[in-house]
């Protein structure tokens, strides 16, 4: 599918007024998207864990206006509180999205959303937000286009997250979501995340996503100001090669149950992000001295109780510790022993790889 396909002109009878609401996930990257073009394309391939308890939920109630609005019409409230410091990302969306849903400047939008996980906890909520949102829209456009089918609504609800924050385009769907060309999956665009269709192997069946919080203030540097600094970076080309054969070798992975295999692919992934912040200019640093003294458990515990317990990082301090189902209990006694202790007021959650967005009864 191309851009154009996502454009639907000659809306009949456009609805007065309703209410719809999603309930859409966060993800974890194993294969990292670092880099990014112009109109949020990203700079490679990049594969996602959909999650489950750390969501978004969104409704949005519309009113048809007397006149289409100069500028977009809505407002927006957070956990129940007007939020205006939401508003110019939303209305960036609005501008990124319009040329595709050309109703939006017809209605006016009453917005309410919330999130799982607490406030500030450092988790980006903007992948579990915009895809809520976007949901939202298509679930409006669906009610305009009675006739649209399912994997059309699907696509186009990756795309628009796309343009709302990029790693969005992968919390459309679960298990397990890839997003960016690659060679070897036939059906992967830079457009939109599609859900992962090759072999998994079942030991990947409920792995566990637990979310040390180790940081939990304003991120230093938001992510659209780091995937610039991939624009002249030393180390670019080779980093965008690398996601390209990691995302290869994942797909053996989980093909064949290859838990140690799983293990270095996704920690090196960790790590050479962090790399990639470290030697960009200007450079930054985000983990956290908690960081590393929970990785460096995670390594020693990982060789004594012979487990597979592993960790990733997104652009921030906080740890998410992934391990298979069958041994959640020794891990989770390890987490409980030896890890909550480096955590901001010992806070963690508790998540696992999850089945997607779902829509609420409104
Ligand atoms: C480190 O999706 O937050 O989490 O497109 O600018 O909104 P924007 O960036 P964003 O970047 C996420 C980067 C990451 C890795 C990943 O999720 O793949």
């Amino acid at each position: 599918m191309t851009e154009k396909d996502f454009i639907l002109s000659g809306y009949q009878n456009l609805k007065k007024e309703g209410k719809v609401g999603y309930k859409s996930p966060s993800n974890i990257a194993l294969i990292k998207y670092w880099g990014k073009r112009a109109n949020q394309i990203p700079a490679n391939p990049s594969l996602s864990f959909t999650l489950d308890a750390c969501a978004t939920k969104t409704t949005m109630s519309f009113e048809r206006l007397a006149k289409p609005a100069e500028n977009f019409s809505f407002e927006l409230y957070f956990e129940g509180e007007p939020k205006p410091d939401f508003k110019p990302k939303i209305e960036t969306f609005f501008k990124r999205i319009s040329p595709y849903i050309p109703f939006l400047k017809e209605y006016h939008f009453v917005i309410n959303t919330g999130n799982s996980f607490p406030h500030s906890s450092g988790i980006a909520s903007s992948a579990s937000g915009m895809s809520a949102l976007a949901l939202c829209l298509m679930e409006i456009e669906r009610g305009h286009q009675p006739t649209m089918d399912d994997d059309f609504f699907l696509k186009k609800a990756s795309f628009l997250a796309r343009l709302g924050s990029g790693s969005a385009c992968r919390s459309i769907e679960g298990s397990i979501v890839q997003w960016g060309k690659h060679d070897a999956i036939s059906d992967s665009t830079d457009l939109y995340g599609v859900k992962y269709s090759d072999e998994v192997h079942s030991v990947f069946d409920n792995y566990h996503d637990t979310i040390l919080l180790v940081d939990k203030g304003e991120k230093q540097v938001s992510s659209t100001v780091g995937h610039n600094l991939m624009h002249d970076h030393p180390f670019a080309t080779q980093r965008f090669e690398q996601a390209h054969r990691n995302l290869s070798q994942l797909m053996t992975v989980f093909k064949k149950g290859d838990l140690d295999g799983f293990v270095k692919i996704v920690e090196s992934e960790a790590l050479t992000l962090h790399a990639m912040m470290m030697t960009s200019m200007p450079y930054f640093i985000l983990m956290k001295p908690n960081t590393l003294e929970i990785i460096n458990k995670i390594w020693a515990f990982r060789e004594a109780s012979k487990t597979h317990v592993c960790f990733t990082l997104d652009a921030g301090a906080n740890v998410h510790v992934l391990y298979p189902e069958n041994e959640k209990e020794i891990i989770h006694q390890f987490i409980k022993d030896e890890l909550v202790a480096y955590c901001q007021n010992q806070q963690y959650i508790c998540d696992r790889i999850g089945f997607g967005a779902r829509k609420l009864t409104v």
